[in-house]
Formats: C-alpha cells, sequence, structure tokens
C-alpha cells in the first residue's frame, strides 16, 4: 500500500497505524473506535519557495479534473478516480477496479422548490451509479484495496446495496465475494444482483445488524477482506460525490445537503469530502449537513436528543425503507461530527411522509428508493420549523434507483402500502398522489375514457 501517502487514523483516541496494519475487522486495538484514512503529507505547507510537493496545489487539480473528462481512459472516466489525487490510496492506479462510477447528474427540483416556497433545490442523483446506488462509488475505492493487497475473497453484511455494488465490483476483478443479509428483508432487485452478479449469498435469520455480528466473527477466522463502512476505504469514494458538487458549483458549496442516514458512512464521507476541499483551498466554506432517519430506525436522532450525541443506545430497526433499516449504525460518531461541525440538523420522519416525498420525486421524473425519499420528507419539516430559508441552496442526495424496490411503488400506487394509522391526517394528500394502473376494456373509447378521467 501507499503508505507513504495515507495513514489510518483511530477517530477515537487518535492513534496512527500504516493501512498494512489494520485488523480484519477494522477497529481500533486499543479503544475499538473506526479509522479515518488521513493524509499527513497535506498538512505540510511548505515553505516560500519551495512549496510542499505532498500538497495538492488547488487551481492545478481544478485543472487537471476539467481536463480528464474529456479523457478516454477508464480510470478518467470514473467519477471516483478522476479525483484521484485526493484518494492516494493504491500503490498503483493500474490496480483500480471501476465501472466508470461517479459523474452522477446534479438535477434541478423546481416543482418540489415551488411547493415548499424555495428558489434553489436539487438532486443529486446516486442511484444513477453503475449498480444503482451511491455505494459504487465507496466500492471501487475499497475493493481496489483488497484486489491490490491480494485478498481471494471479500465479504458484507448489507440492506442490499452495499452487497449489490460488491458483488459487482468483485466480479470484475475476478474475486470472489461472501454476501450476508437479513432474511426477507431487502428488496428484491438487490437480491437479483447479487445473484447475478455471482456473489455466495447467504440470507440469515436476523436483521442487518445480527448479519454484521456475525460477519465480523467470520472475518477474524477466515482470510476474507471486511466490505462494510467500518472499512475506513469505502469512504474515500463515498467522498467524491462533494468533489463532484463544488465542482458543478463552480468551487462554491450550496447551504446545505441533505442525506438519509442508515449506517452513517454517507454522510460521514461527504463531510470528510467537503473538510478536506477546505483544507485544501478549492471552497472556502462547509455546506450545512443534515442527516435524516426513519422513525422506526432513528438511534442518532435519539442520541441527540438524549445526550447530544455522545452516547448512542442501539434500536429495534422497523421501516419500509429497508435500505436504513439499521438500528446500530457503525459510524455514528463520524457522522453526529459532521452535522455538529456544520450546523446541520439530525430528524425523523414518518413511513407516511416518506412515502409521500417519494411520490412526489417520481412525479418530478425523478424516482428513487425510499430510503433517498427521506432526504425531501425531511426538508420539508426543515422548512416548515423555519430551519431551512427561502434562498438557501440545497442538495438532495438521492442514494438509490426507483427499480431497486419496485414493489414498494407499486404498493403506494395500489393504496396497500400503508394503514390506516400511518396514513392518519395524510389521506388526501396520499391520494392525490397515487396513480394506480387501471384494467381498462381493448377498446380506443375505454383507453381515451380512462385519460379524461384522470385529467378530471
Ligand atoms: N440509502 C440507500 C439507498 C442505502 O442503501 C443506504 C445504506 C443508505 C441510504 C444509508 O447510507 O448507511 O451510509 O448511512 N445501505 C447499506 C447497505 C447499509 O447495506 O446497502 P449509510
Amino acid at each position: 500500500m501507499n503508505d507513504n501517502l495515507h495513514q489510518l487514523r483511530c477517530f477515537g483516541c487518535g492513534a496512527r497505524i500504516s493501512g498494512m496494519e489494520a485488523r480484519a475487522d477494522f477497529r481500533c486495538a486499543d479503544c475499538g473506535d473506526l479509522y479515518e484514512v488521513d493524509y499527513p503529507g497535506w498538512a505540510r505547507l511548505g515553505s516560500p519557495g519551495h512549496p510542499s510537493t505532498d500538497r495538492p496545489n488547488p487551481g492545478a487539480l481544478k485543472w487537471l479534473w476539467r481536463e480528464r473528462k474529456c479523457s478516454s481512459e477508464a480510470l478518467d472516466q470514473s467519477g471516483v478516480w478522476r479525483f484521484r489525487e485526493l484518494l492516494p490510496i493504491l500503490d498503483n492506479f493500474g490496480h483500480a477496479v471501476t465501472l466508470r462510477e461517479g459523474n452522477t447528474p446534479l438535477y434541478a427540483l423546481p416543482r418540489a422548490a415551488r411547493s415548499l416556497g424555495m428558489d434553489q433545490l436539487f438532486a443529486k442523483h446516486q442511484g444513477m451509479n453503475p449498480t444503482g446506488s451511491f455505494k459504487d462509488t465507496g466500492m471501487t475505492a475499497a475493493l481496489s484495496v483488497a484486489h491490490e493487497r491480494g485478498f481471494e475473497w471479500v465479504a458484507c453484511a448489507s440492506t442490499g446495496n452495499t452487497s449489490a455494488a460488491m458483488a459487482a465490483y468483485a466480479a470484475r476483478a475476478g474475486m470472489r465475494s461472501l454476501v450476508v443479509i437479513p432474511e426477507g428483508n431487502i428488496a428484491w432487485g438487490k437480491l437479483a444482483q447479487a445473484m447475478d452478479y455471482g456473489a455466495v449469498t447467504c440470507q440469515l435469520k436476523t436483521d442487518f445488524d445480527g448479519c454484521a455480528r456475525v460477519l465480523t466473527e467470520i472475518v477474524r477466522r477466515a482470510p476474507i477482506c471486511l466490505l462494510n463502512s467500518v472499512n475506513p476505504y469505502r469512504l474515500e469514494g463515498q467522498k467524491t460525490p462533494a468533489f463532484e458538487i463544488a465542482e458543478t458549483f463552480d468551487w462554491n458549496v450550496p447551504d446545505h445537503l441533505i442525506v438519509p442516514g442508515g449506517n452513517l458512512a454517507n454522510s460521514s464521507a461527504l463531510g470528510k469530502g467537503f473538510r478536506e476541499l477546505r483544507a485544501l483551498g478549492l471552497v472556502s466554506r462547509l455546506p450545512k449537513i443534515s442527516v435524516i432517519q426513519a422513525a422506526g430506525a432513528n438511534p442518532l436522532v435519539r442520541s441527540f436528543e438524549a445526550s447530544g450525541a455522545r452516547t448512542m443506545e442501539p434500536v429495534e430497526a422497523h421501516t419500509r425503507a429497508t435500505a436504513i433499516r439499521i438500528g446500530n449504525p457503525a459510524s455514528w460518531r463520524k457522522s453526529a461530527r459532521v452535522i455538529q461541525e456544520t450546523g446541520g440538523w439530525c430528524l425523523d420522519v414518518s413511513e407516511a411522509e416518506i412515502a409521500m416525498a417519494k411520490a412526489e420525486l417520481g412525479a418530478e421524473g425523478l424516482g428513487c428508493e425510499p430510503a433517498s425519499a427521506v432526504t425531501l420528507a425531511g426538508l420539508k419539516k426543515l422548512r416548515a420549523q423555519s430551519k431551512v430559508g427561502a434562498t438557501e441552496s440545497v442538495v438532495l442526495v438521492l442514494t438509490g434507483h426507483t427499480l431497486k424496490d419496485a414493489d414498494y411503488t407499486i404498493e403506494f400506487h395500489r393504496g396497500t402500502l400503508l394503514s390506516s394509522e400511518e396514513a392518519e391526517g395524510n389521506e388526501k394528500q396520499i391520494a392525490s398522489l397515487r396513480r394506480n394502473a387501471q384494467v381498462v376494456e381493448a377498446t380506443p373509447e375505454a383507453v381515451l375514457a380512462a385519460m379524461k378521467g384522470a385529467a378530471a
């Protein structure tokens, strides 16, 4: 590994180790906390006339990254490795395993903005990645490290998207992959992907947190590289959408970024990305970063309420947004720090609020997973509480593609998703958002009548 350039620093006690010294479970041997990848050379400023050769030059980087957009090299076409100067985690970038991830679109959301009385609302759609979720950006980074270190096997516990991404990248690299998922609790689209990409898929009779516990035991016993987000290299890839967003805003940042919270790695990674851009002089400030959880899977929200996020009690998680059905999130300390240092908020939203927000995004032509829709539902609450101003620029991070969980969408539009207690108070709005498919006689008159009915 490129130990000259990067080290692992414990987020809890600050202990530093080289990349090769990490234990199989990626936990600090002294305090048990998680590591962050750190690049000590960036802190060396050099002296006048003798700039440090380790510290990247902001102007040169902006130019180089833009030039690479026109390159036909696979590495340059990746929205992760295009920024490789800020993730020097490989000895040889030729070992990178890429599916041309990243470079995802930033869409304006004019209708949602209008109904919220806002000027500038955007969606960064990470569901437009090769396997349909934001996990690809982290997986290209961490799996490439595993590949370079000579592992034959990689493994993850997952609510579905991590496993889909891992299985795909492992297949590309000719590696074997083990997927451990909660039985009956992941969307079919995601399970189908793991099978299609050739993973050994084990459905365990437990939840995500139980799967993570079992897998931690397994990697301590067998030479398998753990690719859950406790692996700090995952976050190095997942920080790159922050670079893309800053680049799209011409090296400014939006006022506010809103991110779904499950295992809490994504918010941690995006915060790290913006923090590094600021430290290197590529942007001058941080956006507020807010994290939204489902009300039935809200351990970080509770932690803020109970102790200002000094301690976190695990919860038993329940939500139909299965991607974020996580009661004991691994990266909660990192995520809490990002929220606190940027001045963002942490709040939760109900099942009905998630379903309505998802349908509203769908009606703008931007489908997404239920877990992604918590961002719009959370923004509505933040607006109602006057925590987001009308002129602030806000980016919602949509994490997964709508086709990942088609069952959820169909049930919503059929009217079978929510119980009457869950829908209570929102019946009218839900009815106005539903677009059920109709069974119609095979005649032009009947189809035209159906159109007329819908227009009414
Ligand atoms: N959105 C989607 C679509 C996800 O799949 C996940 C996490 C999240 C949001 C939450 O991100 O965990 O970084 O806070 N899915 C994981 C998985 C846990 O196994 O696919 P987070």
